[in-house]
């Protein structure tokens, strides 16, 4: 089913102030929700490919590592049916009380939320405050999958997240991950300084924050040696003419994290200035292209627990 981009998260907001919310570097706005519904539904295809590749279907428990606003916590859902869970881990407040209301306005009543900071707290197996879904039913032993996107390149120590997500799985169960390998590729051609120094100032942002844009280049290496097995390696690039769609992922995540940055205090407003006057250049030039940023996708399985040999 197609994600439904429409204003409904705007048209759900009750109280919460983003400014209160536990925030992350881009965000809890309603911008930063719009722009990761987008998001998703331009990175779907690649999505669901990947939950095929790692044997997410009917039945299958899931959980999504930093779920957002659940924009990939919803096709889950859908994937794995009546018989299926998935817990969406996010430690955005706001964000979960998005997904809730969407999830109960689609009757999805498989999808838990979990508020929890990944750094600071284990992944439940069971018995999540305000489960729809008995633990019985999920089961201790485990998910049988984790999903994580663009979530291990925010955290301060994506070897414990590794540990945690290994934790969650039952012995065979995959993690899947779309973590970018190499940010630098994102790039505006015929090149443009002001489109440079903005991607330069991403990564700075990232990297300040305690995070690490390029995290994909270790993770193969962290699930090793957390007892997984790399089944698949996959790097993803793309390039955007100004007419196509993807188009505005890579434009659209300047125009919203430019003021962002002009709001943090990490550029000046003519900094800004400058930087959105050369994308609304280079967006009048049909011969403008975008590069994204390099993802690679990463599917690794739990190894089972070998019997002590007595
Ligand atoms: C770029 S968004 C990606 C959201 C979602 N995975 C997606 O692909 O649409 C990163 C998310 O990770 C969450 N996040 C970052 N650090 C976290 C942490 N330590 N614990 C829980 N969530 C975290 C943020 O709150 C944010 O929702």
């Amino acid at each position: 089913m197609p994600i439904d981009r429409k204003d409904w998260y705007k048209s759900r907001m009750s109280t919460p102030d983003p400014r209160n919310d536990r925030d992350y570097v881009l965000g809890t706005h309603d911008a930063e929700v719009e722009r990761l519904g987008f998001q998703h539904s331009i990175w779907r295809e690649e999505v669901l490919r990947a939950w095929m590749e790692a044997g997410i279907g009917l039945g299958s428990r899931v959980v999504d590592i930093g779920a957002g606003p659940g924009f990939a916590s919803l096709d889950l859902a859908e994937l794995v049916g009546p018989t299926g869970s998935v817990l969406a881990t996010e430690r955005s407040g706001r964000f979960l009380k998005l997904l809730t209301a969407e999830a109960r306005r689609r009757g999805l009543p498989t999808i838990e939320t979990c508020e929890i900071d990944l750094m600071h707290d284990a992944i439940p197996l069971q018995g999540v405050h305000g489960s729809p879904i008995d633990g019985a039913r999920r089961g201790s032993t485990g998910f049988d999958a984790a999903w994580c996107r663009w979530v291990a390149c925010f955290v301060s120590d994506p070897a414990l997240l590794v540990k945690r997500i290994s934790a969650a799985l039952r012995p065979g169960g995959a993690a899947i991950f779309h973590e970018y390998v190499e940010y630098g590729s994102y790039q505006l051609l015929p090149p443009r300084h002001e489109a440079k120094e903005f991607i330069e100032a991403v990564s700075e942002s990232w990297r300040a924050g305690g995070g690490e844009p390029n995290i994909a280049r270790v993770l193969p290496k962290m699930l090793v040696d957390a007892g997984f097995e790399l089944k698949s390696l996959r790097p993803i690039a793309r390039a955007a003419r100004t007419t196509d769609p993807l188009w505005n992922w890579p434009a659209g995540f300047m125009r919203i994290n430019v003021p962002r940055m002009v709001e943090l205090g990490v550029r000046s407003e003519a900094w800004g200035r400058s930087v959105l006057g050369a994308l609304d250049e280079a967006e009048r030039d049909p011969a403008s292209i975008f590069i994204t940023p390099t993802v690679l996708e990463i599917i690794a399985i739990k190894r089972p627990t070998l019997p002590i040999q007595r």
